[in-house]
């Protein structure tokens, strides 16, 4: 048993926040034991808090009651310790952490709980598996630098919110228990027992909602939204995850991008003290795509795509000529110093495209000294072969990547493969920020196996304008008043100008393939609603455990979330989901069926 807090227990200070100019005053300090160090005569105790350590010393004018329980402690057990703030004698200073240069002198101390010894070390840096980690959550979040990424997290919230409403958003709570909203992932069901056998969906994202309070006139609405998923995990994936969802009324897309534009500029402003400059770069999806291999690309470095088709369309290797005979390209990128990387290291590269169903990986090295080695050079003349150099401006020290494939294949792999590229090279750095809006989205994309197109956004998105011509003709070419914000490769947020004419979101259903029927049962409210005068509005969602993570400089999404969920979508502390007690079933009218497992 612990001893009691009383009323005259009042803590002074943090313990990180104490330091020289604290020495000769009386503290009360409340926290973890990091540490105890037993010197016989003397012992020393560090003590953490969420702000940092002090240490506490106990010697000959110590109460021996006093010294007895500072005897007992071990690591994570909770104290309280009064005492003068002295200097350290000189060889006792500690650079390395702020406080290093006092102790606090203890002369009154409770162990307010013991600990049992933790099933790994309370450290910064843990080098622990992150499933014992999960297990216990509550103690890996006791660690530092998941204080620190939690506590980050909770200062650009308020950021946001500020500057949000200093713009004229209003904080508006829309439903969890929803309709379902079409985003493009499975809905999580939510069963209702009034109702027996219907359901609510949790919302995929506050969506339609948001467009109905434009209708309402509310101009300009944001909220801290949590969204839900049920889809693949992946890093940079949650299946519930928080946006910063915002919607606004009579706007361009132009106006929708520069207040986001505004918002991490001054995110940069308040949270780094540093200043965006400029605006940002703007690449329609197209050029990105051709460019880069991706609707996201990370602009921190070159390697760009070359398209080789003219040249090699009447090639001998078949491997090439037929990709291109076929409708596909070929398509290559120069890794600049590239050519150090081994053989064995190229044929990791091989492997890795063929993760994105391209079925082989050419490549030329080019040596510093000049020694040329090539998967392809032997296929080619030596025309083709200098024309290829030429044109990707290759010089010693160089890898030149090539693969053949039809478009959509060479655009995946080579996209990736210039991000592993760069990885592997090193020249990534987390903390340079280079932002991109990536603009003129195709409205539409089409499944092979499905047959029919899906929104490459949502249904609710509007086609550009001098594109609608061709809705019906030719419904690939449609470009949508869509945009994403990308940070380094990673897709931060997106949004887009919304359809607010209801014979073009008819139209939309349509192309979509939902009947009149189908629509009206799902979407009818939304119809219904724009019958009764609704604002031209636009909006954009931040994927805000995204943007904390990356400006953090983190890669793992879960490290900014307090209780994260697994690959398998599972929380490993308090083991959800689990199986419903058989009477609430019951209740809701449900029957488990039995899955073959
Ligand atoms: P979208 O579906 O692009 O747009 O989502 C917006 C942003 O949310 C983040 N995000 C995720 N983050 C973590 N885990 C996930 N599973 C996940 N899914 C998405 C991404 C993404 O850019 N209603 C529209 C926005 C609008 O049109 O205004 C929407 O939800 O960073
Ligand atoms: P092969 O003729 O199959 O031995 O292939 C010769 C070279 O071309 C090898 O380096 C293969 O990896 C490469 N290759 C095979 N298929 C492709 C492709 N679709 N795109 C690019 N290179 C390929």
């Amino acid at each position: 048993m612990g001893q009691l807090l009383s009323s005259t227990d009042k803590r002074t200070n943090y313990c990180g926040e104490l330091s020289a100019a604290n020495v000769g005053e009386r503290v009360c300090v409340m926290g973890w034991a990091q540490k105890q160090r037993d010197l016989g005569s003397l012992i020393f105790i560090d003590l953490r808090d969420r702000t940092g350590i002090v240490q506490l010393a106990f010697g000959d004018n110590t109460d021996r009651a006093i010294f007895d329980d500072a005897f007992s402690v071990r690591s994570e057990f909770v104290l309280c310790a009064k005492g003068i703030v002295r200097r350290r004698g000189e060889g006792a200073i500690n650079k390395n952490i702020p406080t290093g240069e006092i102790e606090i002198e203890v002369d009154e101390f409770k162990i307010l709980s013991a600990a049992q010894t933790p099933p790994f070390e309370i450290v910064e840096n843990s080098k622990v598996n992150s499933e014992l980690r999960l297990k216990h959550r509550y103690l890996d979040l006791r660690r530092p630098d998941m204080q620190k990424n939690i506590i980050a997290r909770s200062k650009i919230s308020k950021i946001a919110r500020d500057y949000y409403a200093d713009n004229g958003f209003i904080d508006i709570e829309t439903p969890n228990l929803c309709k379902p909203t079409p985003e493009g992932a499975r809905d999580y069901l939510v069963p209702s027992r009034v109702h027996k056998g219907s359901f609510y969906a949790l919302p995929q994202s506050p969506q339609l909602y948001k467009q109905l309070l434009m209708v309402s006139g509310f101009d300009r609405y944001f909220q801290i939204a949590r969204c839900f998923r049920d889809e693949d995990l992946r890093a940079d994936r949650q299946p519930e995850f928080t946006q910063i969802d915002t919607e606004m009324s009579f706007v361009t897309a132009d106006d929708v991008m520069k207040m986001h534009e505004g918002f991490l500029k001054y995110l940069f402003k308040e949270y780094f003290g540093r200043e965006l400059e400029g605006d940002f770069l703007r690449m329609p999806y197209a050029e990105a795509m051709e460019r880069f291999g991706s609707d996201k690309p990370d602009m921190r470095f070159g390697y760009e795509l070359t398209n080789l088709s003219d040249l090699l369309a009447s090639c001998e290797f078949k491997v090439f000529a037929g990709a291109i005979e076929n409708g596909g390209s070929v398509r290559a990128i120069n890794v600049k110093g590239g050519a150090r990387f081994t053989r064995k290291e190229i044929d990791s590269l091989v492997d890795f495209v063929k993760s994105y169903r391209a079925k082989g990986l050419a490549w030329l090295k080019w040596n510093e000294n000049g020694e040329i080695s090539s998967s392809y050079a032997k296929f080619l003349t030596e025309a083709e072969n200098e024309a290829i150099k030429a044109k990707m401006a290759a010089e010693p020290g160089d890898l030149i990547l090539v693969v053949a494939d039809k478009n959509s294949v060479v655009f995946d792999s080579l996209g990736a493969l210039r991000c592993e590229c760069a990885k592997r090279m090193g020249i990534l750095d987390p903390m340079d920020f280079k932002f991109l809006w990536v603009t003129e989205f195709p409205l539409l994309e089409y499944s092979e196996e499905d047959g029919r197109f899906y929104a490459k956004h949502h249904p609710f998105t509007s086609p550009m304008d001098e594109d609608l011509q061709y809705i019906d003709s030719d419904p690939a070419r449609v470009r949508a008043k869509a945009y994403d914000i990308v940070l380094n490769g990673t897709e931060l947020g997106g949004g887009s100008v919304r359809i607010y004419d209801s014979a073009i979101q008819t139209k939309m259903f349509e192309v979509l393939g939902l009947s009149e029927e189908e629509a009206k049962e799902k979407f009818g409210y939304l119809l219904e609603a724009f019958k009764y005068g609704v604002p031209p509005h636009g909006g954009l969602a931040f994927g805000f455990d995204r943007l904390v993570t990356l400006l953090l400089g983190l890669e793992d999404i879960r490290d900014v979330i307090a209780f994260p969920k697994v690959q398998n979508a599972s929380e490993l502390m308090t083991r959800c989901p689990s199986e419903a007690d058989p009477a609430a079933l019951v209740e809701l009218g449900i029957a488990v069926v039995p899955t073959e497992e």
